[in-house]
């Protein structure tokens, strides 16, 4: 009999290329459950998914409206049909309210719990986390449940708890956390669809706005792309694989420090003519407290464009004091012989891209 997969979050960057992959490599039925608030929108990621997915897949497809926020979410979805839960949904801001986080990611997450627990033939219920749910911790950082050791923000603290919501029921679900690191680009071509504090903080040095560094150069930093994201999560729902915590990143001898990348991004960027006009200096390391200071002094420009850029980065600049090593033994025991994006190419690919396009003002193809 053919399954059912319900994606969370399933208009989402990473929903939207799961439900492309599940429909291309697997012939369970879909149901792609996403935030609408009324019938308009739902409408409306209906046709968007349509156009994304094209027309064969209608026939295994049904777009639900499912608020996570609210009691009554995937109250249209018959539990017994389902087979298999993918939750990708979650607010992913890193400046995101604690409230915010804790009614979507949170609270979302024990009402999908709860759903799950009525699904009679459920086989697997994956719940998309990230590495930092690790917090404040630093050194090496297992493939296991974490203690609560502090947070550098309220979306670290909100997918860490959201974990605990789904680990408290693995004794009676088939449960997987799968800990995604920081998705870059959308593939080996350098191709960003999707910005965040990575590419934030490049714009900043590329336009001479920022000229400290914060953080330890000798952070690693855990990068991929979402189709090596999407390649792992798809094996990662096979039910032949054992449930448990996965972090879908690469080997830590393949993980390149913040030294690293920020010489290659550079190293992009010197070659721009743009840049060269411009006659910036490398930025120059600073330690915790230079750069709290930088902050404080942005905060008096509110509103401003330096102010704005800043915001969006400093939310996740304290992880780069707290230098870890994520280990994958799990995943690379699950998935022998997987290959995952070498750091410092995949780095040049995306600078390369974002001058290019100049981080998305050039519009590209979204997919
Ligand atoms: N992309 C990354 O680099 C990365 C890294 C680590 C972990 N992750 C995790 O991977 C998962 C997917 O990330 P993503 O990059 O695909 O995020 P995304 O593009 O921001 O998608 C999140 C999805 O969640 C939906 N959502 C938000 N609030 C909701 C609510 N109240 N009820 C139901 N759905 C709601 C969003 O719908 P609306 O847009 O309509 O609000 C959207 O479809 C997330 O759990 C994230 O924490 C991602």
């Amino acid at each position: 009999m053919r399954g059912t997969t319900v994606i969370t979050g399933a208009d989402g960057y990473l929903g939207r290329r799961l439900a492309a992959a599940l429909l291309t490599d697997g012939d369970d039925d879909l149901v792609l459950a996403v935030r609408a608030a009324d019938g308009a929108e739902l409408a409306a990621k209906q046709q968007r998914l349509d156009q994304l997915l094209g027309p064969q897949a209608r026939d295994r497809t049904r777009v639900v409206a499912a608020d996570l926020s609210r009691d009554d979410a995937l109250a249209d979805v018959d539990p017994r049909a389902v087979t298999r839960i993918v939750h990708a949904a979650a607010v992913t801001r890193f400046n995101v309210e604690r409230d915010l986080a804790r009614r979507v990611n949170v609270n979302g997450t024990a009402r999908l719990r709860a759903f799950a627990t009525r699904c009679e033939n459920l086989q697997r219920l994956a719940m998309l986390s990230t590495l930092y749910a690790a917090g404040r911790r630093h050194g090496d950082v297992l493939e296991e449940r974490f203690d609560d050791v502090g947070f550098v923000n309220h979306y670290e603290w909100s997918k860490w708890a959201a974990e605990e919501e789904v680990l408290d029921a693995a004794g009676d679900l088939p449960v997987s956390v799968l800990r995604l690191p920081t998705l870059i680009a959308d593939d080996d071509s350098g191709q960003v669809t999707q910005y965040n504090a990575f590419h934030n903080t490049l714009k900043l040095f590329y336009y001479g706005l920022l000229s400290l560094l914060p953080g330890d150069g000798t952070t690693p930093l855990s990068l991929a792309t979402a189709a090596f994201t999407t390649s792992a999560v798809t094996r990662l729902l096979d039910p032949a694989i054992a449930s448990g915590i996965y972090h879908i990143c690469p080997d830590p001898a393949d993980t390149a420090t913040l030294e690293e990348l920020i010489d290659i991004s550079f190293t992009v960027f010197e070659r721009d003519p743009g840049f060269q006009r411009r006659g910036l200096m490398r930025p120059l390391p600073c330690d915790q407290d230079s750069f709290e200071d930088l902050l404080s002094a942005a905060d008096l420009l509110r509103g401003g464009p330096i102010n704005q850029s800043l915001s969006s980065v400093s939310p996740f600049a304290h992880q780069l004091y707290l230098p870890k090593t994520f280990r994958n033994d799990a995943l690379r025991a699950a998935w022998p012989g997987y290959a995952a994006p070498d750091p410092i190419a995949l780095a040049e690919t995306t600078c390369i891209r974002l001058i290019e396009t100049k981080w998305g003002r050039r519009t590209q193809e979204t997919p």
